[in-house]
């Protein structure tokens, strides 16, 4: 196993080798089994996509993977690699970015500032303020040139996201994403409350991400998009796992009968 860590990144046998596996994933919350042994597996330059209906524990599932919550019993294996992932900066160490389904996006920032948010390459307040002025104006053009970079067009740059659209905002979080995303991205309900464009968008940054190796997590309850996209789809149905499947047009009706429990 620890032969292959040094493996290059498009090297055939890792590509083969789970990036992510989850195994036994058992969650409570008091009295609620949220979730009950689930197991799922993702690749490189794969979407897995995570479906069930409200409260089957698709977000608990992807918190507890990115440290948000621990899970009560079962392992994460990263890289072949079992690893305990006890905070969200742990999850992110790990190679795991995720976009929550309660964007977290900081109102009161540029896009530029919530880009770096948490990795600002402004430096400490004792710096002298020319010096912290300099660093700012090579973020606020790393991140209009990034935005650029993936045809995310924003009415200006340095408004702050408090004055932008859903689908403007949601397009800066999924972009935000693929800047850092190293391994493993997770997109909960991403295009929820979009517009037909800025589902585009976001649907095509999802795209990008899985094209540039990332294993991608993407939980939706939108059918097309699940179709369009989904290399496999898992079904959570009140905590549990109950059916996976290659998602085709031939099938859609098989998928929504196992979400709803039919
Ligand atoms: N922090 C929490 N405390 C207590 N119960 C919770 C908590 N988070 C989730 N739950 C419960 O766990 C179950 C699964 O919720 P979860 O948010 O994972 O569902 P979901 O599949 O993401 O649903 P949706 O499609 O509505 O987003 C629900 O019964 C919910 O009430
Ligand atoms: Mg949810």
């Amino acid at each position: 196993m620890s032969a292959s860590i040094s493996a290059s990144h498009g090297d055939a046998g890792e590509a083969d080798r789970p990036v992510l596996t989850i195994t036994g994933a058992t969650k409570r919350f008091g009295p609620v089994l949220a979730l009950s042994e689930i197991d799922i597996a993702v690749r490189r330059g794969e979407i897995l996509c995570l479906l069930g209906d409200n409260g089957a524990g698709k977000s608990t599932l992807i918190k507890c993977i990115s440290g948000v919550h621990r899970l009560d019993s079962g392992t994460i294996v990263i890289d072949g690699q079992t690893t305990a992932i006890r905070s969200p900066a742990e999850a992110r160490s790990a190679g795991i970015e995720t976009v929550y389904q309660d964007l977290a996006l900081f109102d009161n920032l540029t896009p530029a500032q919530n880009f770096f948010a948490g990795r600002e390459i402004a430096g400490p307040k004792w710096l002298p303020r020319g010096l912290r002025f300099l660093r700012q104006r090579q973020m606020d053009c790393e991140a209009a040139s990034l935005l650029a970079g993936l045809k995310v067009t924003l009415p200006r740059n340095d408004a702050v996201v408090a004055m932008m659209s859903g689908g403007q905002r949601q397009a800066i979080a999924v972009a935000r994403s693929t800047v850092f995303a190293r391994k493993v991205v997770i997109l909960d309900e991403p295009t929820a409350a979009l517009g037909l464009r800025e589902s585009r968008q976001v649907l095509d940054l999802v795209a990008r991400l899985r094209d540039q190796g990332n294993a991608v997590i993407l939980i939706t309850h939108n059918m097309e998009h699940v179709i369009e996209l989904a290399n496999r789809a898992v079904v959570l149905r009140q905590g549990r796992k109950v059916g996976e499947l290659i998602p085709t047009a031939h099938n859609k009706q098989q998928l929504v009968a196992m979400i709803v429990g039919a």
